[in-house]
């Protein structure tokens, strides 16, 4: 059989696998296109996921950096809390200092050195009875006070007890006022304290210290009983009186004792407390050679006055500064062996010269004791004042008068 020419159709049969192959071909190579295309998306989802990992990253990062910043923060808090405490202990620190000033306060005057020394075999183990400043008991700025003094002491050991030693050692100074300061029974508070109160408490024990074998009246005074006169022992400390010359103002001169105003000061009005302090040691020292004047013969009494040198730890001059210190405790000894002695040296009486030129009379075994350079009690001249004979018996009288009410 012999086909048309025109025919073709095994061709046709078989182009349709040709056909498709190139489609498919394309196709496979669209599809790869697509897959590539996917691919890329994948790879920026990848990359875009990278990046939001990226992202909290940083995010985690700056928390950690702001953690870091609150442990920085809770730091310097803990930092500021440390500080608040130290501040808080370096308060009870000061605290502590203030109440071991407190403590000091209390326990470093000389008279109770003085009284601990007394209580011990090597001072004759005394039998001790300490006036000291209380709301109940003596208060040396009230005549009433210490009157009330005397009468206890007689309700406790009887009217006719026997006193070996009475220590005169309370004292106050107020070297920075500038104005009188009186007390209810109307004298000058520091003239009072440190003299009158004395005299009044010394008069009416008097008869009890004559009952004793040896009896001693032992007062505190100082050197500056009177700053003008040169001490003659180079023992005795020395103290500057170059305020008084170079001119303090409100000051007054040197004391003297002007019987004329002392006992008529009046409230508030201009007084230096250098002055009245001074003038107070010094009444007090005429007041006791006074009385030993009065004793001698009579009974064998002897009237001690003690310098105990400066000493600063003490409440007095707690604020003031010298080049001769003394301790606490030398001026306890001084005190303890002024009042057992067995062997305390006379005192020096005036020389003929301060007698015929001053007025002067001897003291009649009185004496004013120092503690020298070696530790040892050694009697000195008081001031030139001091000795005036006449001046103390006026002083003596004009006292008396004012504490016989009390008497
Ligand atoms: N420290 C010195 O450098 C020095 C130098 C020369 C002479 N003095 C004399 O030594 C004596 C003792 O002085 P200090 O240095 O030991 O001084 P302080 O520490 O001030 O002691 C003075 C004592 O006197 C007492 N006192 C004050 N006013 C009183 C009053 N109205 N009634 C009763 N007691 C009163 C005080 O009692 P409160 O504690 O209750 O106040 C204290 O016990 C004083 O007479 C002083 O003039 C001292």
């Amino acid at each position: 059989m012999k086909l048309p020419p025109t025919t073709c159709f095994p061709l046709l049969i078989l182009d349709p696998p040709y056909v498709c192959r190139e489609e498919r071909e394309r196709e496979r190579e669209r599809e790869r296109e697509r897959e590539r295309e996917r691919e890329r998306e994948r790879e920026r989802e990848r990359e875009r996921e990278r990046e939001r990992e990226r992202e909290r990253e940083r995010e985690r990062e700056r928390e950690r950096e702001r953690e870091r910043e609150r442990e920085r923060e809770r730091e310097r808090e803990r930092e500021r809390e440390r500080e608040r405490e130290r501040e808080r202990e370096r308060e009870r620190e000061r605290e502590r200092e203030r109440e071991r000033e407190r403590e000091q306060k209390i326990t470093t005057c000389i008279g109770r050195e003085a009284a601990t020394l007394l209580s011990l075999p090597a001072y004759k183990s005394c039998r001790l009875v300490l006036a000291c400043r209380d709301v109940d008991k003596l208060d040396l700025a009230s005549l009433a006070s210490v009157q009330q003094c005397y009468r206890d002491f007689i309700a406790h050991f009887g009217p006719s007890a026997s006193l070996d030693v009475l220590v005169l050692n309370a004292g106050r100074a107020h070297f920075e006022s500038r104005v009188a300061q009186l007390t209810a029974d109307g004298f000058e508070v520091t003239l009072q304290t440190n003299f009158l109160g004395h005299v009044l408490l010394t008069e009416l024990l008097l008869p009890h210290l004559r009952r004793a074998a040896q009896p001693r009246l032992v007062f505190l005074s100082s050197s500056l009983h009177d700053p003008d006169s040169r001490s003659r022992s180079s023992d005795v400390p020395t103290v500057a009186t170059s305020s008084y010359r170079s001119g303090i103002q409100n000051t007054k001169p040197p004391p003297d004792v002007d019987l004329a105003t002392l006992f008529s000061i009046q409230d508030k009005s201009p007084l230096s407390g250098r002055w009245i302090y001074q003038t107070s040691k010094l009444a007090g020292m005429l007041y006791l050679y006074a009385l030993q004047r009065r004793e001698a013969g009579q009974s064998p009494l002897r009237c001690c006055a003690i310098s105990p040198g400066f000493i600063p730890q003490t409440n007095l001059f707690r604020n003031s500064s010298a080049l001769v210190t003394r301790t606490v405790h030398e001026g306890g000894v001084i005190i303890a062996r002024v009042c057992t002695d067995d062997a305390l040296p006379l005192g020096r009486e005036p020389s003929h010269d301060m007698e015929a030129e001053l007025g002067c009379a001897p003291t009649q075994g009185a004496g004013y004791f120092v503690l020298n350079n070696a530790s040892q009690v050694e009697a000195v001249w008081s001031s030139d004042r001091s000795y005036h004979a006449a001046l103390a018996e006026e002083l003596y009288t004009a006292a008396l008068a004012r504490c016989a009410p009390y008497l």
